[in-house]
């Protein structure tokens, strides 16, 4: 697949483009100082573009994405309209300058439907401030730089049980990894067996809301097998979290400093406490968003890296340089501060396999976008997945290419051209925690491991994350240099 160059030769302010990041979105009726309306995707009557998203959500993001010769398309999902925004100045609009202008919407909230529509992700308005700036503080960047030596550890114990095995099923086992990581630094526990339960149920949030399910169109309640399975999962994993809160208030650490007692400890200024719904959904929030999208960018790293000898190699020289004189040649938050390859790889990972692939938007009155007059109501999408291959940012977009993130490229990108983590008040607050989780993870493997494929073929499966659409075996052997 790959984008159009839109912007030919011309900007909308008459001036020829020069390449690069000069380039702009294109809008002819703009460029003579009139409104317009974006060009419509027809779908089927009555269900728009339903039919495509359940049958080739590949299909439907190449069409949309790249079919029309055009940075923002219109569409609808039954009888919702919807935009998708394809230029970064557009998505920065939306995303960033003009917020307020937008809520989550009725995308999200049914996504977080029965686990976590209270949760940091689906909430709104004023809740969802007051809880941002309660938990704010356990992002900070010393809190997370103190939990480096808890990921490393976890690294170091997932590869010491990687070394004896004859291959390894990255997928399955990097979320075994992240969730351990985010269950010991953000809730001071080992999980003590509830990991079965959690990884049961993020599997079925993710093929609720996957687009190819047709329950993902259907309210929660309305008994499809699929329905059923997720519930009874949501039950499962709200027990764990109501024991987990009970072991805590029980516990010696109950005025704790964690993620979870700032949960569990909650007062509001005007004295509330939070509710138990509140915190049941923010918890089972951050199980899932601070595991799943995490565990993700290291299999898409792990398995880039097992087809690309060469980033391989170049990687493991400058982590053999880095971790030279580290005690024990562990990897530290220091240590893989400033790795330019590293944070190169990270980046090309993002890039390419962004966890999180499309963000959702609902336009609260009528907006303006661009040139576009957007009516109150729209869903407002803008996939990284299609921004991010772009041509007009990337050259040979789909292809694995490290290299390609050299300072003069980085400050030529324009900045929503990637943008994995979201922009503006809704961005991602665990975007420095899971930047350094990654980090400290791929430099303990690759130090101690040459990696190598198994299975051939993998493609992308859209779910409510970019998941590997097969079991992702790789081959871990160590190092002998
Ligand atoms: C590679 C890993 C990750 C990726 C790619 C990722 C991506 C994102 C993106 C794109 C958003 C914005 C969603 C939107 O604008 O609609 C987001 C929000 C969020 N993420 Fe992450 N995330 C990652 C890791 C984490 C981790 C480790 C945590 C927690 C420890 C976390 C917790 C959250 C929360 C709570 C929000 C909602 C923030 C708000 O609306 O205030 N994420 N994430």
């Amino acid at each position: 697949m790959s984008a159009p160059a839109t912007a030919d030769d011309e900007r909308p302010d008459g001036t020829g483009g020069d390449g690069g990041a000069a380039y702009r979105p294109v809008d002819r009726a703009a460029m003579r100082g009139e409104r317009s309306t974006p060009p419509h995707a027809d779908g089927l009557p009555g269900v728009g573009k339903v039919l495509e998203l359940i049958r080739d959500p590949h299909g439907f993001y190449e069409d949309l994405g790249y079919g029309y010769d055009a940075d923002v398309v219109a569409y609808r999902v039954n009888r919702t309209p919807a935009v998708m925004l394809t230029h970064p100045e557009y998505v920065q609009q939306v995303l960033v300058e003009d917020a307020p202008k937008y809520r989550k919407g009725h995308v999200v909230s049914r996504a977080f439907e029965g686990f976590g529509e209270k949760g940091l992700v689906a909430s709104e308005g004023e809740e969802w401030a007051r809880d941002r700036s309660l938990v704010q503080p356990a992002f900070y960047r010393e809190r997370v730089e103190a939990y480096a030596d808890t990921m490393v550890e976890e690294a170091e114990r997932a590869a010491d049980e990687w070394a004896d095995a004859e291959s390894v099923r990255v997928d399955a086992a990097t979320k075994e990894v992240t969730l351990r990581i985010i269950a010991r630094t953000m809730f001071g526990t080992d999980l003590s067996g509830r990991g079965a339960v959690i990884r049961d149920a993020a599997d079925a949030i993710l093929s609720r809301v996957e687009p190819t399910n047709p329950s993902a169109y259907l309210p929660v309640w309305v008994p499809t097998p699929s329905n059923r399975r997720f519930l009874n999962a949501m039950r499962g994993l709200k027990d764990a979290m109501s024991e987990m809160v009970a072991e805590r208030r029980a516990s010696d650490d109950a005025d704790g400093d964690d993620l979870l007692s700032m949960l569990v400890d909650a007062e509001y200024d005007d004295g509330a406490t939070m509710s138990r719904e509140r915190l049941q959904d923010h918890l089972v929030t951050f199980v899932f968003a601070g595991h799943e999208t995490t565990a993700l960018l290291l299999t898409w790293a792990l398995r880039s890296l097992a087809r690309n000898p060469g980033a391989q190699a170049e990687l493991q020289r400058e982590l053999d340089d880095a971790l030279a004189d580290a005690p024990g040649g562990r990897p530290t938050a220091d240590a893989v501060a400033d790795l330019p390859y590293l944070d190169a790889v990270v980046d090309e990972t993002t890039r390419l396999y962004p966890p999180a692939y499309n963000l959702f938007r609902e336009a609260k009155r009528d907006v303006d976008v661009g040139p576009f007059e957007v009516p109150a109501g729209t869903t407002v999408t803008t996939p990284q997945w299609v921004v991010h291959r772009d041509e007009r940012w990337y050259d040979d977009p789909e292809s694995f290419v490290p290299d390609r993130w050299t300072p003069e490229m980085r400050e030529a990108l324009p900045e929503y051209a990637h943008y994995p983590f979201g922009g503006g008040p809704r961005s991602c607050i665990g975007n420095r925690f899971a930047t350094l989780e990654a980090k400290l993870v791929l430099a303990t493997l690759l130090s101690r491991f040459d990696v190598t494929p198994k299975t051939e073929d993998v493609g992308v499966r859209f779910t409510a994350t970019l998941q590997p659409d097969r079991p992702v075996h790789l081959y871990f052997t160590e190092r002998t240099t």
